[in-house]
Order: C-alpha cells, then structure tokens, then sequence
C-alpha cells in the first residue's frame, strides 16, 4: 500500500485478538464477604462475574496473549508491524514503557516505534487514534501498527469499586480495514477533574465515585451531541446496528445513555428502547469479565462487530477518568461477519477457574504480599 492509499476507506481494523486472565469470580461471593446483598451487585451495578489474575499474571501476560492472537489471524508478517503502542493504567515502570515487555515476548524490535499511552481507561482509545492518524498521514508508508489496550483493574478491599473489578485485554492490528473502517473524524470532549485517580506509588484508585458518575455523563452527552450535529437523534442514533460504551460497570452504561436520551428531550421509554436493542447486547462479554479499564470499550466494540455484515456502522463511547473522552465511528468490513475472534472469548471463559470468597481473600493476599 502506498501513502496514497491511505484514504478512510482503507484505514482501520484488519484483526483482532483478545485474552482474558484464568481466574473467575462471581460477584455473589464477594458480596459474602462484605455481608451485601448480592442484588446490589448484579440488579443495582448490573455485574456477574469479575476476571482475576494469578499473583504472577497480569497487563503484560494477557496483552502478549491477545497480541499473538491478533497477529495469528492477521494476513501480514511481523516485519510489517512499524508501530507497537499500548494504552494502560496498569504500568509497571515509570520509565520502561510497557509495550517493551510485549515487544519483546513477540521478538518485535527494529524499526518500530514502540511506546506506551495513558490516560486512564481511555488510554486504548488514544493509542487507536494515534496509529490510525500514523496510518493516516502517510508516514507509515507500507507498515501496520499493533494497539494493545490492556488492564488489571484491583480496588483495595471493601472499596465500593471492588465489585466491579477485572482485567482484560484487546489487541488490533491497524491496517487495510478488514474487520471495520475507523472514520478520522471523531468528537473528542476532555475536562480536567480528579473523579478517579492513582498517585505515583499508591496500587489502588482514589476514586470520588459519585462524581466519576457526573463526570462520565457529561462526558457522553457531550460527545453524542457532537455526533448528532444537526441531524434527527432519533432517526441518526437508530441506524445505528450498535453503540458501544466504556463499561466501568453495566449499570453505568444505562444510567449515561438515558442521561443523553434526557439532554436529545427523549421520554424514558424512547431511551430505554434504543438501550436494549442497541447498547445492552454488546455488553456480555463485558459482565463475564467486569471492568478491565483501556480494554472495556474496545471488547465491547469486538462483541458488537462479530457478525455484523459490510456497511454496518456502529459508534464507540470512550472515557477515562481525569477525564478525557472520545466518539468513534466504525464502519464493519468484510471480515466483521465471520467474528473469529470471538473464539478468544469462548476458549478463555471456558477454560478459567472460578474460585469462591475464601479462594478470593487468599488471592488478595498473594498479590499484596508480592506487591510489598
Ligand atoms: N437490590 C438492588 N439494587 C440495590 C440494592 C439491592 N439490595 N442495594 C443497592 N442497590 C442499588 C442502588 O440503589 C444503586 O442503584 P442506583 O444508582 O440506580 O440508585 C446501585 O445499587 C449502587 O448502589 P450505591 O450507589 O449505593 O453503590 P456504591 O456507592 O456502594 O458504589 C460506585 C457505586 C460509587 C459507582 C462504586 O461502584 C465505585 O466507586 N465504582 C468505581 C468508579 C466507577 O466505576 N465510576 C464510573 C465512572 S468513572 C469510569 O468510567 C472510569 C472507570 O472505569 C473506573
């Protein structure tokens, strides 16, 4: 491919590889443990089950994974990949990016620019944008990029958001757009805030959870009124076959597209309608592995697009905390139909281990006893 090729038509998702970590939780333990009723957790935030890592697995274990994974169904070699650039919260050095442990673990070295994004969970998203304008300026010639969006997400114990943890990761290969077109124009809205933050040296998230909620609302209507423009809401939101959301939790997902529906004046019904037949479908991959941060939106995004035929459009809601947001379109290509990815999801959820509220505290110990 030539820089001249690069047009929109011929920028986006040409595979994708996703993994999960071994480990299972079904959020009724852990509400056992903190003496809550379970319904709390399953009806009132709308989780079931959160992904855990193993003391010695985490962002890079499962970014390597969903990496392979996407270069094993990709039809270009690895000497084709110019960039490799991972959007996390879950870096394990102030000064190494993380992408050098993937890179290396894939024998990726060379001319290729290698480098790590952050911006709480929006970090994937910007990692996306980044090679996609790469791709998009010609300066890329020839190479495709790798984006990694990867996270373990741990709240310290008995921490409101401890039910709603996981971890997880998506891996894309930035290229011809077999799986789906990504549109360059997009509707960024950011806001400095301190709604959920880490300081240097702490393992857990302050977090100011009612205000993250505000936070992330605002975040939505304002980029949905960017998308919409001028046109019909309605009409612009239901040709959609999909909108997908950074999901912290289900619930919040329902509780922000009705707060857009309110600022479009929609009744609830209206709102409610397009949740369930364009919003919540794309969201069960996300229950059986709970928040993993960078990674959220874009398995979402995967669940939405296995199966969709060529010319199908959906839109990607990205936020992360601090805040900073972004709305994606995406157009479904050739390959979005067969969805082979999704085979990732079967044979990981298949194969993990579910462990019960004892398994979880003896867990939790591990990981901060190897973390002190
Ligand atoms: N049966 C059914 N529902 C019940 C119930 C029961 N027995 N008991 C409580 N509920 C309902 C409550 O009514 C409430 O529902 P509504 O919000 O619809 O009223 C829901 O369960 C949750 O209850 P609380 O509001 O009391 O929950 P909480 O305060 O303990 O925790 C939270 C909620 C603050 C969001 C917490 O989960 C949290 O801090 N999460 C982390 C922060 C977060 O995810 N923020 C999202 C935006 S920021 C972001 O997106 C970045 C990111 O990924 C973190």
């Amino acid at each position: 491919m030539t820089a001249d090729a690069n047009t929109f038509d011929s920028i986006g998702l040409a595979s994708i590889g996703l993994s999960l970590p071994p480990l299972a939780l079904p959020v009724e333990e852990l509400a056992k443990l903190r003496g809550q009723d379970p319904k709390k957790y399953t009806l009132g935030l709308g989780c079931q089950e959160m992904s855990l890592c193993p003391a010695d697995f985490g962002a890079v274990e499962m970014a390597v994974e969903a990496a392979r994974r996407a270069l094993g169904r990709w039809d270009g070699e690895l000497d084709r990949i110019g960039m490799i650039v991972v959007g996390t919260e879950s870096a394990i050095d102030m000064s190494r990016p993380l992408s050098a442990w993937v890179a290396d673990e894939l024998g990726l070295r060379g001319a290729v620019r290698s480098y790590e994004v952050k911006h709480a969970c929006y970090g994937g998203t910007v990692a996306l944008r980044q090679a996609l304008e790469w791709k998009l300026s010609g300066a890329a010639g020839d190479k495709a990029a790798l984006v990694i969006a990867t996270d373990v997400a741990l709240y310290a114990l008995s921490d409101p958001g401890e039910p709603t943890q996981g971890a997880g990761a998506v891996a894309m290969i930035v290229d011809q757009p077999h799986i789906a077109a990504i549109d360059p124009i997009s509707h960024p809205w950011s806001e400095p805030a301190f709604d959920f933050w880490r300081p240097v040296g702490e393992s857990f998230p302050r977090v100011d959870g009612k205000f993250s909620l505000d936070c992330y609302k605002t975040a939505a209507e304002n980029c949905f009124k960017a998308f919409v423009g001028d046109d019909n809401a309605e009409r612009k939101l239901s040709e959609l076959a999909a909108i997908c959301f950074h999901v912290p939790f289900p619930k919040m997902v329902k509780k922000a597209f009705l707060h857009v529906g309110e600022s479009f004046g929609w009744d609830f019904e209206l709102a409610n309608e397009i949740f369930s037949q364009k919003i919540d479908p794309n969201m069960g991959w996300n229950r059986q592995c709970g928040n993993a941060y960078t990674a959220s939106l874009w398995m979402s995004v995967a669940e939405a697009l296995a199966g969709l035929e060529g010319g199908q459009q959906i839109v990607a809601f990205s936020y992360g905390s601090g805040f900073g947001a972004e709305l994606l379109t995406l157009t479904a290509g050739p390959e979005a139909a067969a969805g082979t990815w999704a085979a990732d999801i079967e044979s990981d959820l298949d194969s993990r281990t579910h462990i019960d509220a004892a398994g979880y505290e003896e867990l939790r110990n591990v990981r901060l006893a190897a973390s002190a």
